[in-house]
């Protein structure tokens, strides 16, 4: 079979290697992909290989499909799936996993997904919809000034403002609704209660009548260790997280999913790809605070390394309906995804600094260097973005796999680079022993 994936950050390389591994595979086309893709061997004979097309350029991506007739295409960024590259591809006849544009919408439309959660019984954070900006002061005071203000669309994963107190809150108001700070896509915001607990990542894969999940992870959304400093795309991962037994985590999952998927259903959505709400943990029970409808990153990094099936059995069993007849198999490991980020981060940052090591670290045995924001220049990989790669290890406990993550990172090098030295610290620390 061909494939080619879209996208080109940590999340797309996991992909990318975790399908190389399928017999099936014959060629494999990352577009455009990093400089962790290209190369990247097939179980099959021969390597993936890098497309010099953007994911958001559907015009190329569908250009380059005509001529390769692919035979199964992923797709791995929101902002791809919010075009409806989805939609373009089944057009043409040509066969894509992930959700449709209207699908999709759990994700670049906040407002939606919170009105979606109302309706159908799924439990979330208090929270109101607004475009007046006077009657979203009036709710924020309502919560008592300390509250998350959402922009509805994309903002490249700035568009949330955690608001300590009523003038922080004032403040985010006007710069979202009156100043457009995101342009089109703060038109309308989301006001939820701040809530405390712990967060984690849920993923589901639905063929739009099943789903089935996949085992916990934690993200550490935070710049610093402690989790302190603004917020990031995600510094690091680990799963599964011992705060929750396997059969309490199947359990806080369907009581989230199940009326997701009855809602789906009752509003004719049909859901073909992996939704992944983001879900605090509270003294209450569970509370969606967003819905994702692709993989997250880097959850992706420590949920692949695990998985025993063939991913392109799962995605085909997506696209057709099939998906209750493929039981995910998950190997008993724990896995820890460190990312190494460039200088200032998440804020703006210099590329093309050299990286070291990445041939010292390649034959470690139980890693995976994921690559996110690299390229290739003059025959040497150099930084081209914020996240540059993810150094992914697994072992039997999650301290073994915690050191061996480190281990790896510590022999990586590349100017300005920095990164959390508490990845999984808090999953340790809860369960020592695992
Ligand atoms: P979102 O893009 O909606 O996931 O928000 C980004 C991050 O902001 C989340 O990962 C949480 O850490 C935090 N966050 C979002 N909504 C809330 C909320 N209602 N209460 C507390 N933290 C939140
Ligand atoms: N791990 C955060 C995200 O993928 O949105």
């Amino acid at each position: 079979m061909k494939l080619l994936v879209i996208g080109s950050g940590g999340r797309e390389h996991a992909l990318v290697w975790k399908l190389a591994q399928s017999p099936r595979v014959s060629r494999l086309w990352c577009a455009p992909g990093n400089a962790g893709t290209q190369g990247e061997p097939l179980a099959a004979g021969g390597i993936a290989e890098n497309v010099a097309i953007g994911a958001e350029d559907l015009v190329s991506l569908l250009a380059f499909a005509r001529k390769q007739c692919p035979d199964l295409t992923v797709v791995g960024p929101d902002g791809a799936l919010a075009l409806g590259v989805v939609d373009a591809f089944q057009a043409e006849g040509f066969p894509i996993w992930g959700p449709r544009k209207a699908a999709a919408r759990f994700e670049f439309s906040k407002a939606f997904s919170q009105e979606f959660m109302r309706q159908h019984g799924i439990p979330t954070a208090r929270s109101g919809t607004f475009t007046d900006p006077a009657s979203a002061r009036l709710f924020a005071q309502q919560l008592g000034g300390r509250c998350v203000v959402k922009a509805d669309g994309l903002a490249l994963g700035k568009g949330v403002i955690m608001a300590r107190d009523a003038r922080e809150a004032e403040s985010a108001i006007q710069r979202m609704l009156v100043d457009r700070m995101f342009g089109e896509a703060s038109r309308e915001v989301v006001i939820q209660e701040w809530i405390e607990g712990t967060e984690i990542s849920l993923h589901a894969l639905c063929d739009g009548s099943h789903f089935q999940i996949l085992p916990s992870s934690q993200d550490h959304k935070r710049v610093g260790d402690g989790d302190l400093g603004p917020n990031t795309g995600g510094m690091g991962t680990y799963s599964p997280t011992p705060f929750l037994s396997s059969s309490e985590w199947e359990k806080m999952a369907h009581e989230v999913l199940e009326p997701w998927l009855a809602g789906c259903q009752a509003e004719g959505i049909d859901f073909r790809g992996l939704i992944y709400p983001g879900v605090m943990l509270t003294a209450d029970g569970p509370r969606v605070l967003e819905f994702n409808a692709r993989w997250g990153d880097p959850e992706t990094q420590v949920y692949l390394p695990r998985l025993e099936n063939d991913l392109v059995e799962i995605f085909l069993a997506c696209i057709n309906g099939t998906l209750d007849q493929h039981p995910l198999r998950w190997f008993p490991l724990h896995t820890v995804c460190v990312v190494l980020a460039s200088h200032g981060y998440p804020g703006a940052v210099e590329r093309g600094k050299v990286i070291h090591g990445l041939a010292d670290v390649a034959p470690l045995a139980q890693v995976k260097v994921f690559h996110a924001g690299t390229t290739r220049f003059n025959e040497e990989v150099v930084t081209s973005g914020g996240r540059v790669l993810g150094v992914t290890a697994w072992d039997t406990s999650l301290g073994a796999a915690r050191d061996r993550a480190y281990a790896a990172a510590d022999r990586l090098c590349f100017e300005g680079m920095q990164f959390r030295r508490d990845i999984a610290a808090r999953g340790l620390a809860f369960a020592p022993t695992v």
